[in-house]
């Protein structure tokens, strides 16, 4: 079954065709990144304009790469949310449109599932590690969740404020790194000593699977305010912030996993989200757990269609709908 999945969820316009949930024939993405690096973070009007202007040239470019045209296509998936609102629209519109047009079957897919299914798909039989522990780091959603089966999964724990990416891109923003973040952060923290600054993410009471990164954002803030301008800009000081920023994140969040594989006995973590691209995170995960760890591809880890076209697929099979338009799938959480 040929999936064509559509994503704009929020400045990544992207599409994709993927067969059965597995092959990705083609996958092509538009990114908005060097628009929204001088405001420090996505500008959302900015962001539905250009998922506008971009989206066709996007789905030209990806049936040319599968040589492939819509009337092979079986099934349209949608990124249905979180996202943007106004980008939301664009691409759920432009599949909607192309769905009645071709009359072809239409599901709605979850961004946040659709991260974590990046990993499913790259991994060979998922179902051998299932009960899984699964970790969605975006710059939306920090989530821990046990994993029985695609789209069978419980809540484990979820931030209560801030993502951590989105914590990544507010530290990049306080030292004048630019949007997005997460890459910057990583690339000065290389430079830097991560015990400079005693920084330490938040404990949640009662609920130690809880993430909280804000009191962690603040206290970066305040040791960039507690410098002349003059310093504030000095690279050493840029790189040791960067350091202890993203080793206080990281640690809270291994010592999270290691407590929830003892718990849960976990045959396995699948990983995904744009801070899963993190090779510090990775090395530090690698070391601190003792079960095997499945990341996506590096791009795979940002946002991009084949995930959506690839969950598509499984939510289109569970959703046991014989309707042609069916934005939504039956039985899956809420994220
Ligand atoms: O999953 P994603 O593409 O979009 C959302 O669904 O939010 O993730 C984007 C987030 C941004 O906050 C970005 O700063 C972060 O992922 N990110 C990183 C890295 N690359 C991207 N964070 C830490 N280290 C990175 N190398
Ligand atoms: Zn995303």
């Amino acid at each position: 079954m040929k999936v064509l999945g559509i994503e704009s969820t929020c400045d990544e316009t992207a599409a994709a065709i993927v067969e059965s949930g597995k092959t990705i024939l083609s996958h092509k993405i538009a990114s908005q990144a060097a628009i929204h690096h001088e405001f420090g973070g996505v500008v959302p009007e900015l962001a539905s304009r250009h998922h506008i202007n971009d989206i066709f040239e996007v789905l030209d470019a990806t049936f040319k790469e599968a040589h492939l045209t819509p009337h092979d296509i079986d099934l349209i998936a949608v990124a249905k949310g979180p996202g943007l609102i106004g980008s939301l629209l664009v691409g759920i519109q432009t599949a909607k449109a192309f769905a009645w047009s071709l009359q072809k079957p239409l599901v709605g897919v979850n961004h946040v599932e659709a991260h974590l299914y990046a990993a499913l798909m790259e991994c060979e039989h998922p179902e051998q590690f299932f009960p899984a522990l699964g970790m969605i780091l975006s710059g939306g959603h920090s989530t821990l969740l046990s994993i029985q089966g695609i789209g069978k999964y419980t809540l484990i724990g979820q931030t209560i404020d801030d993502a951590m990416g989105e914590a990544f891109d507010k530290v990049a923003k306080m030292l004048g790194l630019g949007y997005p973040g997460g890459p910057r952060v990583e690339e000065y923290a290389q430079l830097g000593n991560p015990k400079a600054f005693p920084f330490r993410a938040g404990i949640v009471k009662e609920k130690p699977y809880s993430f909280s990164f804000s009191g962690l954002k603040t206290a970066v803030l305040y040791a960039i305010q507690s410098k002349e301008p003059a310093q504030r800009a000095e690279k050493q000081f840029i790189a040791d912030i960067c350091a202890s920023f993203q080793h206080a994140a990281f640690s809270n969040l291994a010592e999270k996993l290691k407590k929830a594989s003892v718990e849960f006995h976990p045959k396995a973590l699948f990983l995904g989200g744009g801070v899963t691209q993190n090779k510090a995170l990775r090395l530090m995960l690698q070391k601190e757990l003792s079960l095997p760890l499945f990341w996506p591809s590096p791009e795979l880890c940002l946002d991009n269609a084949a995930m959506i076209a690839g969950l598509g697929f499984h939510v289109w099979r569970q959703s046991k709908t014989d309707e042609l338009f069916t934005l939504e799938p039956i039985t899956r959480i809420e994220f």
